[in-house]
């Protein structure tokens, strides 16, 4: 059960609003290929779902990173689009290539779909990897939960795969909207239960990844990234006050400005096309951030790593900061480069 815990842990300390002089940091997909642990871990389970759905596996690589380079949070390991699985679509992983999931476009496949109540038997393994790894974290190390957002889901669900543009979902949404919506109400209603479980099995905080938020303009910005997040954060902050929440609208450019008020978020996650400066006065000005190295400087490293790190710190130093990057870390980065951004963000700035 989530209790009322003091907030001693330094990601909680941030998301609470508190401007630390270091700030804490973790890294999308801190737990993946660029990893030789990772690998061995994931050769072992087979395949990527098995070690998803293998709670020893998957708290396992949870923990890698953590044990590697001492990151303030850990990331529950699981993904996305298995919150479409446990709503019924068939779900694989094509190497090389990414997801496939059978498609929701029509009124029939839609109503094929399992009730959002119905999505714990499948997704209970995700919710033992909570358990085993509230037991084996380190106590100062945060455990992150998460879902992805109605919306991102929804294009993978629509489309059966990931699109560069989210074009068959943009056509669903403007061709047979009633459909479209159902598809995002239930996705909505699932990750309402499905972060509750997850918060339920010892998750301290929740993230909801909006990827392809950036594809959503003007009224449909608001209609399908605000609106759901607003939904979701709200029903989560009625059952669980105290678990911090984090909206990770990506490419949301000027949709960022009041994200955080518009939905009820306690943090907004900024991808590395906006600047962090811009970000510290027009973001971070309604509460914490968390961003925005570009995942690129793991795989070169360098004096520019070391600079970008500075940057990011020296501009969001005003206020509440999480350090990570702007979206996940990739498999050709360098695990040596990880290290030299931590020592960078660990050793104080001269003035
Ligand atoms: O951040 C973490 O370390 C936690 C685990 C995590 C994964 N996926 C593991 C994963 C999280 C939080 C996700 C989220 C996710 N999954 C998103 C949103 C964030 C983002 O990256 O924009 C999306 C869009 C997905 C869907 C997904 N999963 C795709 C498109 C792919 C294929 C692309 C790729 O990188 O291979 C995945 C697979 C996936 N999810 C991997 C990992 C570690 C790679 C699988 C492997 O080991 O081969």
């Amino acid at each position: 059960m989530p209790s009322e815990t003091a907030p001693q842990k330094t990601i909680l300390r941030a998301l609470r609003g508190e401007n630390l002089p270091i700030p804490p940091v973790w890294m999308m997909r801190q737990a993946g290929r660029y990893l030789p642990e990772y690998r061995a871990t994931r050769a072992q389970a087979g395949d990527f779902l098995s070690l998803c759905y293998t709670p020893d596996m998957a708290a396992e690589v949870t923990l890698q990173p953590i044990r590697r380079y001492g990151f303030d949070a850990a990331i529950l390991f699981a993904d996305i689009l298995l919150l479409p699985q446990a709503l019924g679509a068939d779900l694989w992983f094509v190497t090389g290539e990414g997801p496939r999931l059978s498609t929701i476009t029509t009124p029939a496949e839609m109503a094929k779909l399992k009730s959002a109540d119905d999505v714990h038997e499948t997704l209970a393994p995700v919710y033992e990897t909570l358990r085993i790894l509230r037991g084996a974290l380190p106590n100062e190390t945060t455990l992150i939960g998460f879902a992805g957002a109605p919306w991102t889901v929804a294009t993978y669900m629509i489309a059966g795969r990931g699109t560069p543009d989210q074009a068959p979902a943009h056509a669903l949404m403007n061709e047979d909207r009633a459909t479209f919506d159902a598809l995002i109400e239930r996705i909505t209603e699932g990750t309402i239960g499905y972060l509750s479980a997850q918060i339920e099995a010892g998750a301290e905080v929740v993230k909801l990844f909006d990827s392809w938020a950036g594809s959503l303009k003007g009224d449909a910005f608001n209609r399908y990234a605000v609106a759901p997040a607003r939904q979701i954060i709200s029903a989560l902050k009625t059952r669980y006050p105290h678990i911090p929440i984090i909206a990770f609208p990506r490419e949301a450019g000027q949709g960022y400005v009041g994200f955080a008020k518009a939905t009820g978020a306690d943090c907004v996650a900024l991808d590395n096309s906006v600047s962090a400066e811009w970000a510290a006065e027009h973001v971070q000005c309604d509460g914490c951030v968390q961003g925005n190295l570009a995942p690129g400087h793991m795989v070169t490293g360098g004096a520019d790593l070391v600079r970008e790190t500075q940057r990011i710190v020296r501009a969001f130093s005003a206020g509440p900061h999480i350090f990570n990057l702007g979206h996940g870390i990739t498999p050709d980065a360098n695990p040596d480069n990880v290290a030299l951004m931590i020592e960078t963000l660990r050793t104080p700035l001269a003035d």
